[in-house]
């Protein structure tokens, strides 16, 4: 008989809770009690849980967000906090913990590993941008939601014969904007990896209106930014490592990041100046991360689920479940998040053909 805390931590993604059922589902068989532990890290701090029964994760396997709750605290950030959930994990009775996460989440679980603490881990984000995985879950979800928004622009673009500009999430990685780009057929896609020329993406465009296409979509992933030589007339923005990055505030969070967003409206001003052709700006945002998981990150995030119990099962401590080719296989934490993700160049090089 064991007590497993379970956490889920950082932004939140569809997915989460077919993770937390399958945990919860494949314990049962060996009646381990499974204790939700509220909103990441914090309710580790603060004591927070509750018992997860099969009755709490009944009718969660197409529900997004988490049942559990998220934040992004770090323990790591304010003094006494990793006592607390030292003191916690004890004073609960825990054996172990499992934390579902993105890579400042599972880097909290490393650390504690580290200290000796019986953690596993469960790669989760939007972003896809976790290295030691093929997929995350919540990926899939997000690209269909943006190719959907892509498809939808395109009927408004083309009747209004206009340019018009979506802006795509993904923080340092343009993943779910080059795979939306592509399904939707975007015209130029822009991400963090390339900085983009903006006398090059008119020349694409124009071309398409000297082939009688009135109209374009672009699609630009949140983190992307211009040459040196473009980004002069970026304010509102942060220098680092060379680059500029539009930010909504300057702000940032437990763990560091910029909370990123801006690039689209600063395109679509410079779109419309440089070829007078009337622009329009579409930022999906936190819709790209809300509802249903599909198909695809349901079994994923499932498999997952199941995968981290298998681990605890076998005391393989310290380890994240990852997917490799269509195996799911244990990876060390550290190497988990020991470097961001980024766009496949040679998946890029296909997005390009189709630019113009
Ligand atoms: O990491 C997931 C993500 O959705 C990023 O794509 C985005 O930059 C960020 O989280 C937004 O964070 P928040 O939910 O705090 O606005």
């Amino acid at each position: 008989m064991k007590k497993i805390g379970i956490l889920t931590g950082g932004g939140d993604c569809p997915g989460l809770n077919a993770v937390i059922r399958a945990v919860v589902k494949k314990s049962s068989r060996f009646q381990w009690d499974i204790i939700g532990i509220k909103n990441g890290w914090k309710g580790l701090i603060n004591g927070e849980m509750e018992l997860l029964t099969d009755y709490s994760v009944s009718g969660i396997l197409p529900k997004g967000g988490t049942i559990i709750g998220t934040s992004r605290t770090n323990p790591f950030n304010k003094e006494g906090d990793v006592e607390k959930v030292v003191d916690n994990i004890k004073k609960f009775n825990l054996d172990a913990i499992i934390a579902i996460g993105g890579d400042d989440t599972l880097g909290v679980a490393a650390k504690l590993h580290k200290m000796g603490i019986k953690v596993v881990g469960v790669p989760k984000t939007i972003d896809n941008d976790l290295s030691a995985t093929d997929y995350t879950f919540g990926f899939d979800t997000a690209v269909s939601i943006a190719c959907e928004a892509i498809d939808r622009l395109h009927t408004t673009a083309e009747s209004h014969h206009r340019v018009i500009v979506v802006e795509i999430m993904g923080r340092h990685a343009g993943w779910i904007a080059t795979m939306a780009g592509i399904a939707g057929g975007a015209d130029e896609i822009l991400i963090p990896e390339v900085p983009f020329d903006m006398d090059s993406i008119c020349k694409n465009l124009s071309k398409r209106y000297d082939r009688g296409k009135k109209f374009s979509i672009v699609a630009v992933a949140e983190g992307a930014h211009p040459k040196v030589s473009d980004d002069e007339s970026i304010s509102s923005s942060e220098n680092s490592n060379d680059k500029v990055l539009i930010t909504q505030t300057n702000e940032k969070d437990a763990f560091g990041h910029v909370r990123l967003g801006g690039i689209g409206h600063w395109l679509a001003k410079e779109i419309e100046r440089k070829m007078n052709v009337e622009t329009r700006v579409t930022v999906l945002g936190h819709i790209q991360r809300g509802g249903s998981p599909t198909a695809h990150d349901r079994i994923l995030a499932t498999r997952f689920g199941v995968g981290a119990v298998d681990l605890i099962r076998d005391n393989d401590f310290g380890k994240m479940v990852a997917l490799r080719g269509n195996k799911i296989i244990p990876v060390e934490l550290e190497e988990a998040v020991a470097e961001t993700k980024t766009v496949d160049m040679k998946i890029y090089d296909i997005a390009k053909i189709f630019f113009g």
